[in-house]
């Protein structure tokens, strides 16, 4: 069907086009993770100085677990979402407390933490340890729902769920990271929001429902709540 036939087409994309990125070098956990959860309201090019000085204030995760509070909201200050800083450091605490340091291995696992939800559980399961779960953010509801001509609303929880279990389902079992990170990269420079995607130079126009039928302007469907 119409989401296996992205995998070979998104896989080779993304190997050509991937954007050399800090996180994407050194994928361990630990970077895995800060990354993912600035990039969670902060755009690429504005994430990566702040992830540059983190990683030289807080290499692993005991000294996160360690650092003052006055410490690291100096560190955040900027992205905003302080919330996010605290859950970073209540969850460092936790894996020294409960993991000896470590991030667990484990979809499930990673979900139970503070401040780490299912794209991001999908997020450092997949890139960090090569696990085959999806990584459904907006970006990826986009090009999901735009490929297979979906009118349902992406702000709905069981849309993002059915979206989740679909790609699971198709997902290649051995390049999980390229696979989610190529999903990713083409809502983020490609299938952009609003009427205006890069068609042309998508990887998915062929099998596209939305770009078919001239829908990219409609779809994604978001109704305000
Ligand atoms: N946005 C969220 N996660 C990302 C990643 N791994 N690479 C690039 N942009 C992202």
């Amino acid at each position: 069907d119409r989401l296996r036939a992205m995998e070979r087409p998104l896989l080779s994309w993304y190997k050509e086009n991937a954007r050399v990125l800090p996180w994407r070098e050194d994928p361990k956990p630990y970077r895995v993770w800060i990354s993912e959860i600035m990039l969670q309201q902060t755009r690429v090019e504005a994430v990566k100085p702040y992830f540059a000085r983190f990683m030289e204030a807080l290499p692993d995760i005991q000294s996160l677990a360690d650092v003052s509070e006055d410490e690291l909201l100096k560190l955040w200050e900027g992205l905003g979402y302080y919330s996010r800083a605290k859950n970073l450091k209540k969850a460092a605490e936790l894996l020294v407390a409960q993991y000896g340091g470590n991030l667990p291995a484990s979809y499930e696992e990673l979900k139970k933490l503070p401040g780490i939800g299912s794209y991001t559980a999908g997020a450092i399961a997949s890139i960090a340890f090569g696990i085959p779960v999806p990584a459904v953010d907006g970006n990826v509801l986009r090009v999901i729902s735009r490929v297979t001509g979906s009118k349902e609303d992406i702000l709905k929880q069981s849309v993002k769920a059915s979206v989740e279990e679909k790609l699971k389902a198709v997902m290649p079992q051995d390049s999980p990271s390229s696979y989610n990170q190529g999903l990713i990269e083409i809502g983020a420079v490609v299938c952009i929001p609003n009427g205006a995607p890069l068609c042309e130079r998508c990887p998915l126009n062929s099998p596209c429902i939305a770009r078919a039928k001239e829908l990219t302007g409609v779809i994604p469907v978001k109704t305000p709540k």
